[in-house]
């Protein structure tokens, strides 16, 4: 008996002890896959707000055309799922994909948080900013190496209050903004190469 019980405990330990790891492994691997869409798919399907969803027969249709644009998306059937759940979300809300995370009080994003915000090989990143107010403000970027990039700054309505190309000097780059509209605003970035993104910073002027 004594022991049936101690077995029983610990295999129950053991359950608990697999099921956070679990959970956390799907929790990044969202954040991943919103990033994926909102920087490659989005090229062609941003504010594709058709309310016309797209059923689970296409999703086996469109496999080839996903892996198409994302190569390292084969064989993984969880992160084509979730692309796909992706657009059906943005032609469902007209809206960007909610991400699991928390804006930096003075608008500072460094070292390890920067790398949760960007596709793995291209190193293009998609960065939910947070709220903004109409005004005036800059974005300062700090690269790794000089280079080329365009830079998007999109409204939560697909409006682009920023759409260029920049050339980086000293690795650093500075943006003035208008903001017209209050609202939720995301950051986007374009390397001509991949390149690593040290410190984004947002002031307002
Ligand atoms: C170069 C443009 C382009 C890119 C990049 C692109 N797509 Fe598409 N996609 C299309 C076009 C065009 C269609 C067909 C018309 C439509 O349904 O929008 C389509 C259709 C689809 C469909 C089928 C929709 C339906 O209703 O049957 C899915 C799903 C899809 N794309 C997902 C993705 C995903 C995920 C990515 C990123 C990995 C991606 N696409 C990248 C252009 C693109």
């Amino acid at each position: 008996m004594k022991w049936q019980s101690i077995i029983e405990c610990l295999v129950l330990l053991g359950l608990f002890l697999l099921i956070p790891p679990a959970f956390s492994i799907e929790d990044t691997a969202f954040t991943e896959s919103v990033i994926i869409f909102n920087t490659i798919c989005a090229k062609c399907h941003e504010a594709q707000c058709s309310g016309r969803l797209s059923f689970d027969n296409s999703f086996k249709k469109s496999t080839n055309h996903i892996l198409r644009y994302y190569v390292q998306a084969s064989g993984k059937h969880w992160l084509q799922k979730e692309l796909f759940d992706i657009l059906n979300y943005m032609k469902r809300k007209c809206a960007y994909y909610p991400m699991q995370t928390t804006v930096p009080l003075k608008r500072i994003w460094e070292g390890e948080i920067l790398e949760k915000f960007t596709t793995l090989m291209a190193k293009n990143y998609f960065i939910p900013i947070g709220k903004f107010t109409p005004g005036t403000y800059r974005i300062k970027l700090e690269l790794e190496r000089d280079v080329k990039v365009t830079v998007h700054l999109i409204s939560e309505k697909f409006e682009m209050a920023v759409e260029e190309c920049y050339q980086s000097t000293d690795r650093r780059i500075n943006i003035p903004v208008l903001i017209e509209e209050s609202g939720d605003y995301y950051f986007r970035m374009y390397p001509r190469e991949a390149v690593k993104l040290i410190r984004l910073e947002i002031t307002h002027q």
